[in-house]
């Protein structure tokens, strides 16, 4: 795997080493290691995806709705793997990279309400197999910003020729609402900080609160259909 800048005559590799003050070698040894990653990460994606789709589509027979709005996925880029790490001050390795990041694989799924976020959550982690690596709810503990989701980090079985692997995977569930709310704040991130102003971010938190009120109306009025259709 040879990439020739044709005017330099620089391959990407020695960009990338040159950039980053390390051996060329070592950036060509960790993009073959990441690609080996990547069949590995991406069928604990889809072990998890598949798992998630039988639980909506169980739910719909039984209850004549989806507690599942979308499930998005993604794989994190080896550049996003390269930041993480050295954010962390660690030194990028395939050893490392596996040991330290539990978002390589990474699923959002997105709710109508909140109830549905912490029984999927639950359904899923009760299952056999999977194994329960880390909460971390964003929902009871909402962050000072405003942000509300749950995550949760599962490791999943990955059945390979070779034997099978634990592999992990980092679940977001949120509401459609929570989600609406979580792309405008990542968007400001994008943006110059320059436009992060007090007001934004004071506006924003109390967006993120008025949100959460009517995550809660909705779900209320919701299990009211629901008791009414029962009788
Ligand atoms: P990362 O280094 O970003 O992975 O954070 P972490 O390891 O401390 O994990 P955490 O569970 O706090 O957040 C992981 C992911 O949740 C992020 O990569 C975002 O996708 C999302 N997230 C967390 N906090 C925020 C937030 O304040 N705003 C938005 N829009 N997304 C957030
Ligand atoms: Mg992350």
């Amino acid at each position: 795997m040879e990439y020739r800048d044709p005017i330099q005559g620089k391959s990407l590799f020695q960009y990338a080493a040159e950039k980053m003050g390390v051996d060329p070698l070592q950036i060509e040894q960790l993009l073959a290691d990441y690609m080996d990653m990547q069949v590995l990460y991406r069928s604990a994606i889809r072990e998890v995806s598949s798992r998630l789709e039988v639980l909506d589509d169980e739910f719909q027979f039984r209850h004549k709705r989806n507690p599942i709005h979308t499930i998005q996925t993604r794989l994190k880029t080896p550049q996003s793997m390269m930041e993480k790490l050295g954010r962390r001050g660690l030194t990028p390795s395939a050893d490392i990279m596996r040991k330290e990041l539990t978002d390589i694989a990474g699923i959002r799924v997105i709710c109508s309400y909140v109830n549905d976020i912490y029984h999927l959550a639950d359904l899923l982690c009760a299952q056999e197999g999977v194994e329960l690596v880390r909460t971390r709810d964003y929902i009871k503990q909402p962050k000072a910003n405003g942000y509300r989701s749950l995550h949760i980090v599962i490791k999943v079985p990955v059945y390979f020729s070779t034997g099978n692997h634990m592999v992990p995977v980092e679940i977001q569930i949120r509401t459609i609402a929570m989600d609406f709310w979580a792309s405008l704040e990542h968007e400001l991130h994008y943006k110059s900080a320059a436009h992060a102003t007090e007001d934004i971010v004071n506006e924003l938190l109390e967006c993120a609160e008025s949100i959460a009120e009517l995550d809660c109306r909705m779900q209320a009025i919701y299990q009211r259909l629901e008791q009414m259709e029962s009788k």
